[in-house]
């Protein structure tokens, strides 16, 4: 199975937002990743359900929606109404984790978990079974546009070993800071989705970049 490609739609042009998405329904993108933040899980503030709803009446493509918000089982529901497919939580914002996946899952989206820079993998021990996507964090969430940090390779291959031995069926999700130069690393070291915002949305020709992605 090639890499699937989730462009992040927070570095688009939001003043033509359906442009953009028509843009990402002729190019190779598999899905299309919505960061929504709240201005407290995380510090800064992005949008929310109108515009991902604004989003799905263009999207010929999955919702990716990753939730960088605290209490986010006062949404879910929400943004499934929405459009969304696929939606992640961040562990560190769950205290009820199990509680919200199977909240994720009855209505019949994928459930996934974000997971920041710091926190160890062995934490998704008890919940690896029960979910679709771990989204690992590669940057510290809040912001499009920042480096990649390195020791995210790392995790990747911990927690690749973890769904092999677990029998897990999970994706693994790669977000922050994806480009030309850790895409193919991140491949083999099992990643099979990778979220790209700045290097898919500020190139000149934002569909060839995904195909390069797809490519590799
Ligand atoms: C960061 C977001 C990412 C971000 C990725 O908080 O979760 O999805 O938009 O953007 P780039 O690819 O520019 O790091
Ligand atoms: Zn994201």
């Amino acid at each position: 199975m090639s890499v699937l490609v989730a462009p992040s739609l927070l570095a688009s042009d939001f003043a033509n937002l359906e442009k953009e998405v028509k843009m990402l329904n002729e190019s190779q993108a598999d899905w299309l990743h919505i960061d929504i933040m709240d201005g407290v899980f995380v510090p800064n503030l992005s949008f929310g359900i109108p515009v991902t709803e604004a989003i799905k009446r263009h999207a010929k493509k999955p919702l990716d929606v990753h939730l960088m918000i605290v209490e986010p089982e006062k949404y879910v529901e929400a943004f499934h109404k929405a459009g969304a497919e696929v939606i992640s939580v961040h562990i560190e914002a769950c205290n009820h984790l199990h509680r919200n996946i199977q909240q994720i899952k009855a209505l019949g989206c994928k459930a996934g978990v974000a997971v920041n820079p710091h926190t160890s993998i062995a934490l998704l021990e008890n919940i690896i079974q029960d979910i679709d996507v771990v989204c690992l964090m590669s940057v510290n969430p809040g912001f499009g546009g920042q480096k990649f940090i390195e020791r995210t390779y790392e995790k990747v291959r911990v927690l690749k070993e973890m769904i092999r031995t677990s029998g897990s069926k999970a994706l693994i999700e790669i977000d922050g800071g994806v480009n030309q130069h850790n895409a193919k690393s991140l491949m083999e070291a099992g990643a099979d989705v990778l979220v790209a915002g700045n290097f898919v949305f500020s190139a000149a020709n934002p569909k060839e970049v995904i195909a390069q992605l797809k490519a590799m």
